[in-house]
């Protein structure tokens, strides 16, 4: 017969595998993103937000670890302890007819150490919440998210009308300036998550909700949608590039601009194509006769680091690739393959190019 603590050992060396399997395909996931460097990490905070959810998740993962520990110390010392018997012994079970104010003892006891425990995770996650919300919010930067299947709209409301644009699936934020931004839905709940600065916070057809965070350090940190939305839920990326705040207003001015006017017959020749085939129908390039909502805004799209929220890195092969036959890289994406000459095809990249 197999002893107890045996197949106790066994079962949590098989856990401990599991565990490593699962955190090993997590990695995989990742390194597929087409920017490796960008920093997707709860427990690796850049500003007050993420740092808040991070030390809660430090009280959790300790008060959990203790519990855990403790019951397996009482367990194996119960199985320690216990008469061991064979098969032909007759069962003793004259113990059930008899009070056990001992182990009743031991059960008021630990039940009243799990509430208090269970408490303290409650006041401590209160003290979180209070503290996410007191984020100072003066000289925010203010932007509108709206969610689709399966890529973001990023519209930048600071200032009048005309000084307000929009781009897609990468935003930028000033190191040490809080932002607050506005998320809605297009079509169906989607949830937007960029661990390294702040917590999920869903997108809501129909309703809006408000998510505040501050990077503290520049660099380039991945969001996520984190509502499984449909099919190509796990390709909706969203890349957050804090940067200083001299650089992040060059970024600005330059997104406020209309597109660059193309100089050399070729990306001439591509703008007259974007404009007279379907891509007119749904993007818009500012500056051009391209004026349609229904995609991302592409006035400059060369300024960007991936194509199709984080799918491909913003290269004019993977261009070119994802025009041809964008099916192939998100299958059930909105974008249509658009029947095009190989020279319309190379034109129509060298115009979007261009477009930084
Ligand atoms: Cu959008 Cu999942």
């Amino acid at each position: 017969m197999v002893p107890p603590v045996f197949g106790l050992c066994l079962r949590l060396v098989l856990l401990a595998v599991l565990a490593l399997l699962l955190a090993s395909l997590s990695d995989y996931a990742l390194a597929a993103t087409p920017i490796p460097q960008a920093v997707h990490d709860a427990l690796d905070a850049m500003g007050p937000q993420a740092s808040h959810i991070a030390s809660l998740w430090n009280v959790f993962l300790a008060a959990c670890a203790a519990v855990f520990l403790a019951i397996l110390a009482v367990l194996l010392y119960v199985l320690w302890r216990t008469p061991r018997a064979d098969g032909g012994d007759v069962p003793d079970l004259s113990s059930l007819r008899e009070a056990e104010p001992g182990p009743q003892r031991h059960v008021t006891r630990a039940v009243v150490v799990s509430v208090l425990a269970l408490f303290a995770l409650v006041v401590a996650s209160v003290f979180t919440d209070r503290a996410l919300a007191r984020l100072s919010l003066a000289d925010a930067v203010n932007i509108e998210v709206t969610a689709h299947q399966w890529w973001w709209t990023a519209k930048y409301v600071n200032g009048g009308p005309s000084d307000s644009f929009t781009t897609a699936n990468e935003i930028h934020v000033p190191v040490g300036r809080p932002v607050v931004v506005n998320l809605h839905a297009d079509d169906v709940i989607h949830s937007l998550w960029v661990p390294s600065l702040a917590g999920k916070k869903d997108l809501i057809p129909g309703r809006s909700t408000v998510m505040q965070f501050r990077a503290d350090h520049p660099g380039i940190y991945r969001g996520q949608c984190a509502e499984f939305c449909g099919y190509q839920h796990a390709l909706m990326g969203l890349l957050v590039i804090a940067e200083p705040p001299a650089q992040f207003e060059t970024w600005v001015q330059g997104q406020r601009q209309s597109a660059t006017e193309p100089t050399d017959a070729k990306a001439l020749r591509g703008k007259a194509v974007f404009e007279s085939s379907s891509c007119a129908m749904c993007h818009a390039i500012q500056g051009s006769l391209a004026s349609a909502q229904h995609a991302p805004d592409l006035t400059h799209v060369a300024s960007r680091q991936t194509l199709a929220a984080g799918t491909l890195p913003n290269t004019p092969q993977d261009l070119s690739a994802w025009i041809s036959n964008p099916q192939l890289h998100k299958p059930g994406t909105n974008m249509p393959a658009t029947p095009l000459s190989k020279d319309d095809l190379e034109a129509i990249v060298a115009y979007l190019g261009g477009l930084k």
